[in-house]
């Protein structure tokens, strides 16, 4: 029996398991380890993954893609933008449905046969039947959604042990693929996938993730690239030809599939071709497009990415210079040009993850469904009351701090004991070394400044090509003074070069509980916070 960890997108779906210690995603009997979120019905037979997607030119309204999101949702509330080349959502008990060869589907009966066919490409693979699994979710997935993928996977033969949400697998898969879960970062995490956009900001704080702030977009994705490398190639065919690409339906699709293919090529090299054959009053359409021109194509959609990171940041109530590193997530992040447009707006010292940077990371598009993997290999020996209870080591919403509890040191800097947003309850503990008699220790809140360094440009005074770059450049780097008082404690007798720890702990009301100790010399605070 095994566990597997499922990322279900409304473009794609992939899923994992570990194997020996390892995350091992797994591919669906064609080879594909992004399978299509799709299924087709032809002559009685259903077809999935790129099979099914690629019966759009040809049979399209038995065809339907993009469902993911209509989980749960009445049928007046949907956008249905995305089906337009497909099957047409329609209306069934008040709910999505899809009239099928006369048949109407409903959307619980689309998803149900979609994670059927997922379990048992997964059991072909691993040769055992799947015990249980953990499904990724979008973060603002409602209950009724949540309640609706669980019982409908339960259908479908899965056991859900837990939903887990997208950016926290991402991370947690991130995280654990570099070893970095005990180091303390403030992470962006951006998902670019097909139809829609997901970021979050999470705090990493001793293996603990807390969720600071979340924002979605429905219009921004793949697919906006796509029509942008579409409009493109519709004029060029226009100009040649005084013929509509766009005109039928069966062209259109013609043309949104070389499209994509085109844009995806982009990603490895710097010029790709297009082709299609009969696309439009019979004629064949033949061009190519290099890299930068597809940037050019695409640039309103690389700037609402920034912007839509922007407003992300501000909800948190953080600014650029605060985040520490940035994960790119999602299919859409393979783009070499949504890292490199991410990384002009923020500091040097921001890391960004992402394969266009290092090539050695794990394609974007599986960090869900590996976060999902070990999430359910991690709770897999757990009772159904302790994976209530034990969200281990992904925790989300805790309460958290917002300012940096520390002390100051000799030389009057603020030195950090809890960096903000630590969740709490959490005790922590330094040790320095007495250099006096008597150790007084005073406690802060840490107060957020921004430091400005001028550094001047290195002077190449025989290298006439550097000469444009003497401007000094100003790094801006955030850093914390002792803000607040909190307490004040003197530990008296210790005696100089003796070790001393200090210790604050923070219980589940938010109490803070400081302990000072050298020796045989305790002195103990409390301190109720705000
Ligand atoms: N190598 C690549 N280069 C550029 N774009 C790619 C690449 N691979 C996939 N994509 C694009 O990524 C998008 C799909 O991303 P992903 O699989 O993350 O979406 P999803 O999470 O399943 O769907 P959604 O976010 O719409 O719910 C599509 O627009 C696809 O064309
Ligand atoms: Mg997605």
């Amino acid at each position: 029996m095994a566990t597997i960890g499922i990322a279900f997108g409304n473009s794609t779906t992939s899923f994992a398991t570990i194997k020996d210690g390892k995350v091992d995603v797994i591919a669906n009997p064609d080879g594909e380890r992004f399978i299509s979120s799709a299924l087709s019905y032809v002559d009685g037979d259903e077809y999935h993954g790129q099979q099914a997607l690629s019966q759009i030119v040809r049979n399209p309204r038995n065809t339907i893609v993009n469902f993911r999101d209509f989980i749960g949702v009445p049928f007046t509330d949907i956008d249905a933008r995305y089906s337009k080349l497909a099957a047409h959502p329609v209306e069934l008990n008040g709910k999505v449905a899809y009239e099928i060869n006369g048949n109407k589907l409903s959307i619980d009966e689309v998803v149900k046969r979609h994670l059927k066919q997922i379990k048992n490409a997964a059991e072909d693979y691993l040769g055992q039947s799947i015990e249980s699994t953990v499904i990724t979710v979008p973060t603002n997935f409602s209950d009724v959604q949540k309640q609706d993928i669980v019982r409908i996977a339960g259908e479908a033969g899965l056991k859900v042990s837990q939903l887990i949400n997208e950016p926290t697998a991402a991370l947690l898969a991130h995280l654990s693929n570099k070893d970095l879960l005990k180091e303390d970062k403030i992470y962006v995490v951006a998902d670019f996938g097909g139809i829609r956009s997901d970021a979050a900001v999470i705090a990493v704080r001793g293996g603990i993730m807390t969720l600071l702030a979340t924002e979605h977009s429905t219009t921004l994705g793949g697919a906006e690239l796509d029509d942008a490398l579409i409009d493109f190639f519709a004029a060029d065919f226009q100009k040649k030809f005084k013929a509509d690409a766009k005109k039928t339906e069966k062209s259109l699709a013609k043309l949104v599939a070389a499209s994509i293919i085109t844009k995806k090529t982009l990603s490895n090299v710097q010029t790709a071709s297009v082709s299609v054959d009969s696309l439009a009053e019979g004629f064949d359409y033949m061009s190519s497009i290099n890299r930068l021109r597809f940037e050019l194509v695409g640039r309103k959609v690389f700037s609402e990415m920034i912007e839509f990171i922007e407003s992300l940041i501000k909800k948190a109530g953080l600014e650029n210079l605060d985040i520490d590193a940035v994960l790119l997530v999602g299919g859409t992040s393979n783009i070499p040009k949504v890292a490199s447009t991410l990384s002009l707006i923020f500091p040097e010292s921001t890391e960004i993850h992402a394969p266009a940077i290092d090539s050695k990371l794990p394609n974007p598009n599986e960090l869900n469904c590996r976060g999902a993997a070990i999430q359910a290999s991690l709770i897999a020996g757990f009772d159904d009351e302790e994976i209530q209870e034990s969200l281990q080591p992904v925790v989300v919403n805790t309460e958290h701090i917002s300012a940096p509890i520390g002390i100051k040191d000799t030389d009057g800097h603020f030195l950090t004991i809890l960096p903000r947003e630590t969740a709490y309850p959490i005790k922590k503990t330094i040790s320095f070394t007495s250099n006096s008699n008597n150790v007084e220790i005073e406690f802060y809140e840490g107060k957020r400044n921004v430091k400005e360094t001028v550094v001047e440009p290195e002077q190449f005074s025989d290298d006439e090509e550097d000469s444009e770059e003497e401007e000094p450049e100003i790094v801006r780097e955030v850093e914390y003074v002792p803000g607040t008082l909190l307490a004040k404690m003197v530990l008296n007798g210790v005696g100089a070069g003796k070790p001393v720890d200090v210790i604050v702990q923070i219980d589940r009301e938010g109490k803070m509980h400081l302990t000072g100790r050298s020796g045989d010399v305790i002195v103990k605070g409390e301190v109720s916070q705000a």
